[in-house]
C-alpha cells in the first residue's frame, strides 16, 4: 500500500533506472514541490545532482535562507545560488503594470536559470554522460490539466522552466507525477525536509513583485517583507496555518493616508491583509480571522514597520476578486 516510505522507495528506484550515470539539474523555487522533487533525486543519485536556486530578491523574509541553509543541511544537495536581485530590480525599475511585471520577472527568471544551467553543463562537459536530465516538480493534477502527454513540460507559471534553448535540452525527471499535494507533503516529511518548506502555503512565482501595488523598489520590498513576516508569525502563533489557504499581504505603495503615530502626524502607506480559504485557488472565500488576531497583526505592523500607518482587511471573495491583487 501507499505509505510515504513506500513512495520514497519506489521513486528512488525509478529515478535510478531513468537516470543511470547521467547528470541531473534541478531548479529550486523555495516551494514544496521543487524541494521534494530535488530531495528524492538527491536520495536516488546523490552527487549526480546539482540544484540551482535563482534568488530574484522577491521572496519573503527567511525564504532564501530556508533554501540555502536549511534545505541544504537537510539533504546535502550541491546547490548553485544565483543572486539575481539587482538584475530583477533593474529590469522592474518604474514598472507598475501587473502583466508587464509578470512578463519581466518570467523573462529574467528564465535568463538567470539558463545562465546557471550553462554553468553546470560546462562544469561537466568533459564527462561522457554530461548533464542530460532536468527535474520538474510536476504533480498529478498538473499532468491531468495539461493533457498528460509523456514528459510534457508544464509552463503554466514562470518557475516551471520550459522552452529552453536548443543547447539546453534535457530529458525531464518528474518524480511527483503520480502524487497529489498532500502526498508530496507526506513524502517531504518522510525525507526530513524543514517544516517551513513542507507546509509552505502556495506562493506565486513572481513573489512580492505582484504584492507591491506600484513600482517595485528595494525599500518597498523591505517594508512589505517586514509586514508580511509579522502577519505570518501571528497566524502561526494563533494555530491557524492549516485553516487558511493563503495569506497574501499587500503594500499599496502609491497610496498614502494621514495618521498619528508617536508624537505626530504621519503620511504613510496602507497594508492590506488578504487571508483566504480555498480548496484549489480557482475560487476562494475571504478568511474570517479572529478579531484578536487581526488586532494583534494591525498593532504590530503599525508599531514595528515605519512607513505603514494603516492596516486594512480585504473581504472580497474570488470571484470577483482574485487571490492576488495583481
Ligand atoms: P489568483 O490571484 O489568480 O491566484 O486568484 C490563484 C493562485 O495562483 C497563484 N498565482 C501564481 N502562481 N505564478 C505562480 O506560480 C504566478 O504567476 C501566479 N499568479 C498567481 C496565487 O498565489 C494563488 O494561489
Amino acid at each position: 500500500d501507499w505509505t510515504p516510505a513506500n513512495i520514497v522507495e519506489d521513486s528512488v528506484e525509478a529515478i535510478r533506472a531513468q537516470v543511470g550515470d547521467g547528470r541531473v539539474i534541478c531548479g529550486l523555487s523555495g516551494g514544496v514541490d521543487s524541494a521534494v522533487a530535488a530531495a528524492l533525486v538527491q536520495k536516488a543519485v546523490g552527487d549526480q545532482l546539482t540544484c540551482v536556486f535563482v534568488d530574484h530578491g522577491l521572496l519573503r523574509k527567511g525564504e532564501a535562507e530556508q533554501v540555502e541553509r536549511d534545505f541544504v543541511a537537510a539533504t546535502g544537495v550541491d546547490l548553485l545560488v544565483v543572486d539575481a536581485a539587482e538584475t530583477f530590480l533593474a529590469a522592474l525599475d518604474g514598472v507598475t503594470d501587473p502583466e508587464t511585471k509578470r512578463k519581466i520577472i518570467g523573462r529574467e527568471f528564465i535568463r538567470s536559470f539558463e545562465g546557471a544551467a550553462r554553468q553546470v553543463v560546462g562544469a561537466h562537459a568533459d564527462e561522457e554522460a554530461g548533464v542530460e536530465f532536468l527535474v520538474q516538480g510536476t504533480l498529478y493534477p498538473d499532468v491531468v490539466e495539461s493533457g498528460g502527454g509523456e514528459g510534457a513540460a508544464n509552463i503554466k507559471s514562470h518557475h516551471n522552466v520550459g522552452g529552453l534553448p536548443d543547447d539546453l535540452q534535457f530529458a525531464l525527471v518528474e518524480p511527483l507525477r503520480a502524487l497529489f499535494k498532500d502526498e508530496v507533503r507526506a513524502v517531504g516529511e518522510q525525507l526530513g525536509l524543514p517544516a517551513e518548506i513542507v507546509w509552505r502555503q502556495p506562493f506565486p512565482g513572481p513573489g512580492l513583485g505582484i504584492r507591491i501595488i506600484g513600482a517595485v523598489t528595494r525599500e518597498r520590498l523591505e517594508i512589505l517583507r517586514d509586514a508580511d513576516a509579522i502577519a505570518r508569525t501571528e497566524l502561526t502563533a494563533a494555530g491557524l496555518d492549516r485553516d487558511i489557504w493563503q495569506f497574501p499581504v499587500v503594500l499599496l505603495a502609491d497610496v498614502r493616508s494621514v495618521g498619528v503615530q508617536g508624537d505626530g502626524r504621519t503620511y504613510g502607506h496602507p497594508i492590506v491583509l488578504r487571508p483566504v480559504t480555498s480548496d484549489d485557488a480557482m475560487t476562494a472565500d475571504w478568511g474570517r480571522l479572529p478579531y484578536d488576531l487581526l488586532e494583534k497583526v494591525s498593532t504590530r505592523i503599525t508599531n514595528e514597520v515605519r512607513a505603514v500607518n494603516r492596516v486594512v482587511v480585504d473581504i472580497t471573495s474570488k470571484p470577483p476578486g482574485t487571490i492576488e491583487w495583481e
